[in-house]
């Protein structure tokens, strides 16, 4: 048997299994191709929080990273939650233990600072945080925040800083980054520019300001999808993990879309994100392993906080 034809029996399966457990797939903007065309729904983090939260099904089986996966479960304590692989983690959320952050706020008690947490962050740092943001929403939550108390905003340091370049509050950041969106540097991005001269630049917000600034759009994986669509230019280099492109090139036909470079990849991959396989997922729908846990006193926390962000960002 071909291994196409072998690729072909383990989607169905995967679909026979997701019918028999009442499952629904979500899948981040990020995943394989394959996994991508067989979701339920592919989006950014934004757009998955909103689906798992009105989701009737039994069974939540998350093609993501571990963080967002929690996210669902937080919304969803009594669904089975789980993930292809346990081990798909995220260097922002790594950046920042909650054990740390508690220290940190401990220590500067006396500014009784509002916490902005980034949704690429552990359950434990969100039951820490006053509300939940993400790269969609991220200008719009802060401008919400009180204005008479200063925020500290954690964990990603250059989303921070673009939110503060986008509105007129000031904010601590923790200085923790994507170890992918910090690869592109101005160097590998003026390379593809001088390639494609006529091309326009969409970044992630996670890349660094010296990146941002040579973008003429930066926005989230979602409105990527908007902006590509909405552009004029047929040559667009999109400056974000690779994944993107699978779904820009099937929503977004007939233009010429140009995965930004780093220095030393023509295209960035999230090895976290890659993790997830067609067999994995099979696997996981099959055993209903690896499940996502929360302690309640964390979860019903963290809820308050990201329930917080989906109600301010309506
Ligand atoms: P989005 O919410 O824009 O999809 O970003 C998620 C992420 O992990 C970016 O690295
Ligand atoms: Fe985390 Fe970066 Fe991977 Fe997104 S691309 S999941 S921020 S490591």
């Amino acid at each position: 048997m071909s291994s196409s034809s072998l690729a072909l029996d383990l989607r169905e399966e995967i679909l026979r299994l997701k019918r028999e457990r009442n499952a629904v797939i979500l899948a981040h903007n990020y995943q394989i191709g394959v996994i991508q065309d067989l979701a339920d729904f592919v989006g950014d983090s934004l757009g998955l929080s909103y689906h798992a939260q009105d989701t009737d099904a039994d069974v939540i089986a998350f093609c993501g990273v571990h963080f967002m996966a929690e996210t669902a479960k937080i919304l969803n304590p009594t669904k089975t939650v789980i993930l292809p692989d346990r081990e798909a983690g995220c260097s922002l959320e790594q950046s920042c233990p909650a054990t740390a952050l508690e220290s940190y706020l401990k220590e500067h008690a006396d500014r009784n600072y509002y916490v902005i947490a980034y949704i690429n962050c552990s359950a434990g740092v969100k039951a820490l945080a006053d509300v939940i943001c993400t790269s969609g929403n991220a200008i719009r939550i802060v401008e919400q925040a009180p204005e008479d108390r200063p925020i500290l905003f954690v964990p990603d340091a250059n989303l921070g800083a673009w939110v503060m370049e986008n509105c007129d509050r000031k904010m601590d950041l923790w200085q923790g980054a994507c170890y992918v969106h910090v690869e592109f540097t101005r160097n590998s991005i003026q390379k593809i520019k001088d390639e494609y001269p006529e091309a326009k630049v969409v970044a992630h917000p996670e890349c660094t300001t010296a990146v941002r600034l040579m973008a003429d759009e930066v926005c989230s994986t979602e409105k990527m999808i908007t902006y590509c669509r909405d552009a004029e230019a047929r040559d667009i280099i999109v400056v974000t993990e690779g994944g993107m492109l699978h779904r820009l090139r099937k929503e977004v036909p007939g233009k010429n879309l140009i995965a930004g470079p780093t220095e030393n990849c023509a295209c960035a991959d999230c090895r976290y994100m890659k993790m997830n396989t067609l067999e994995k997922l099979h696997a996981c729908l099959e055993t209903l392993e690896p499940q996502i846990e929360i302690p309640e006193n964390i979860r019903s926390r963290a809820e308050a906080a990201v329930v917080r962000m989906l109600e301010q960002s309506k």
